[in-house]
């Protein structure tokens, strides 16, 4: 982490858990876990049905709410889908786009990432985008060149005022819910990749004030490692993040001194 140049931000990914009847009783145990002063910015991306009644508690619980997906397209015949607007409707601040989950089942591309990005952008979203490697592709040596053409793909056409509201996500997809996390070192090395190459395209400033996350089986043990690696600042939890002593340990460790 590095509070001076950028914002921490511990995001919880939900997945397809949580039904709607169980948002208030987490947000109410969450908040009494949770110190009220922080340096974190809390986030949790639930899914669609919840977001309703996220908004309501999680948002007095200081808990920001995101959604783990939108549609490239505005509106329109796309059955079972949901626009960028009806998040923005609702007021909700982040989505994450192109969670490995997504590109795996759901057949989402480099490309249909991008738009989601732009799309988001545009409404006011805030997009957390996600990148990753699998395990094959690590083995291969290719981590490298594939988080750099993954990153400049989904921010392809991102303007210098856009680019502020983005924040990146590095998921190595042999992390993701296997129990196997990247090392502090591991993890830290990528992110760093990562903010070279937005160095690249948009200048050390905004680099420097990037939030880059990581995501990946962090739980309420690792966590403090991972979060005390400078170019690491914060985490995309998913199973942690289902239970509130877990996610809030996790919180704690983002404000350690
Ligand atoms: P995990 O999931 O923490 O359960 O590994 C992380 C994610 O997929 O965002």
């Amino acid at each position: 982490m590095n509070r001076k140049y950028r914002k921490t931000i511990i995001a919880g990914n939900f997945k397809m858990n949580k039904l709607p009847s169980e948002i208030r009783a987490f947000a109410e145990e969450l908040k009494t876990l949770v110190p009220r002063a922080r340096w974190c910015e809390t986030v949790i991306c639930a899914p669609f049905v919840d977001l309703p009644l996220g908004m309501k508690y999680l948002k007095e619980a200081r808990i920001s709410v995101g959604a783990q997906n939108m549609s490239e397209h505005p509106k329109g015949a796309y059955t079972g889908e949901v626009s960028g607007e009806m998040l923005r409707d609702l007021k909700v601040k982040y989505v994450i786009i192109g969670h490995s989950e997504r590109r795996q089942y759901f057949g989402e591309t480099d490309l249909t990432v991008n738009e989601k990005v732009k799309a988001a952008l545009e409404l006011g979203l805030q997009p957390i985008v996600c990148v990753g490697e699998s395990a094959r592709q690590r083995e291969l040596g290719l981590t490298e060149a594939l988080i750099n053409y993954q990153v400049r793909a989904a921010l392809a056409g991102v303007t210098e005022e856009q680019i502020r509201k983005v924040v990146i996500a590095y998921e190595p997809i042999w992390a993701i819910g296997t129990g196997n996390t990247a090392t502090a070192e591991q993890a830290n090395e990528v992110n760093r990749t990562i903010r070279s190459i937005i160095r690249g395209l948009y200048g050390a400033r905004t680099a420097r004030a990037t939030t880059i996350l990581y995501g990946g089986s962090m739980n309420e043990k690792n966590a403090y490692e991972l979060l005390a690696q400078p170019d690491i600042d914060g985490g995309l939890i998913g199973g942690a993040s289902l239970v509130p002593e877990k996610f809030a340990a996790i919180i704690n460790a983002a404000n350690q001194e």
